[in-house]
């Protein structure tokens, strides 16, 4: 049985004075959930803070990238040990905004998220589709040309120590979601992929739905076979919607 996963990717958002409330509220919260695993993904100038409100509670944290090298002269990156100085769990890596903004190839993402497992940190590989790759039929060659590149860089084994993500481009901050169907074909066909490698590393691997999850369409979509959590980015700033899709995954 694997456990549901729900993180919130908070993005470009929060302030030193307003964090400390949202963080009480999901600290307080996710104790009541203990079934559900609960993390929040920060802006890295609050990870102090997130460390110094969260530590000791039941809800985890950790940064939105990650740097693919150890050290050196790579101005304004930062590594993985870093974020573990900080008591981070997690990176997120290959969010469809930085693959766009910031060129990340798949190559780059499969580099950071080997960073981050050699280091001890768990990476969120993120996977997904645009609109115009789904409606020309490609989703599953998109998704699987994005994790294979991960997969052959780090081995089969070290996949364990990930989690992957799968959010539609399409469905990021746009209010539409992906249908149960529609996310769960692309789930199964995922993990699938990781088991044709490694049956006990595919069966075993968290796999989070993300793109416009709330608390109104999120038990549908935990309930789904291989939807293993989400990866919650606008409810993630409001305490009730976020613990409203934790509760969501508790039921399922
Ligand atoms: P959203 O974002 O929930 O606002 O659609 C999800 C994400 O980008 O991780």
């Amino acid at each position: 049985m694997r456990t549901k996963l729900i993180a919130g990717n908070w993005k470009m958002h929060g302030s030193l004075a307003g964090n400390p409330a949202l963080l009480q509220s999901v600290a307080s919260g996710a104790a009541t959930l203990p079934t559900v695993s609960f993390a929040v993904l920060v802006p890295f100038p609050y990870l102090a803070q997130v460390q110094a409100r969260l530590s000791g509670s039941a809800c985890a944290w950790g940064a939105q990238d990650v740097s693919d090298e150890v050290r050196g002269a790579f101005t304004g990156e930062v590594s993985a040990a870093m974020l573990l100085d900080f008591g981070c769990r997690y990176a997120v890596v290959g969010h469809s905004e930085r693959r766009a903004r910031h060129g990340e190839d798949d190559a780059r993402v499969a580099a950071k998220a080997l960073a981050a497992v050699e280091a001890g940190l768990t990476p969120i590989v993120c996977v997904g589709e645009t609109l115009a790759e789904r409606e020309g039929g490609q989703t599953l060659a998109v998704v699987f040309r994005q994790l294979d590149a991960v997969l052959e860089r780090l081995g089969v084994r070290r996949m364990a120590g990930t989690v992957l993500a799968y959010e539609p481009v399409w469905a990021i901050g746009t209010g539409r979601s992906a249908t149960p169907d529609q996310a769960q074909e692309v789930h199964a066909a995922l993990r699938q992929r990781v088991s044709n490698a490694d049956w006990v590393v595919g069966g075993g691997l968290q796999i989070l739905y993300g793109g416009s999850v709330k608390p109104a369409n999120a038990l549908e979509l935990m309930r789904l076979p291989d939807i293993d959590g989400a990866l919650v980015g606008g409810a993630s700033l409001a305490a009730d919607d976020f613990l409203g899709i934790g509760r969501a995954a508790a039921l399922a």
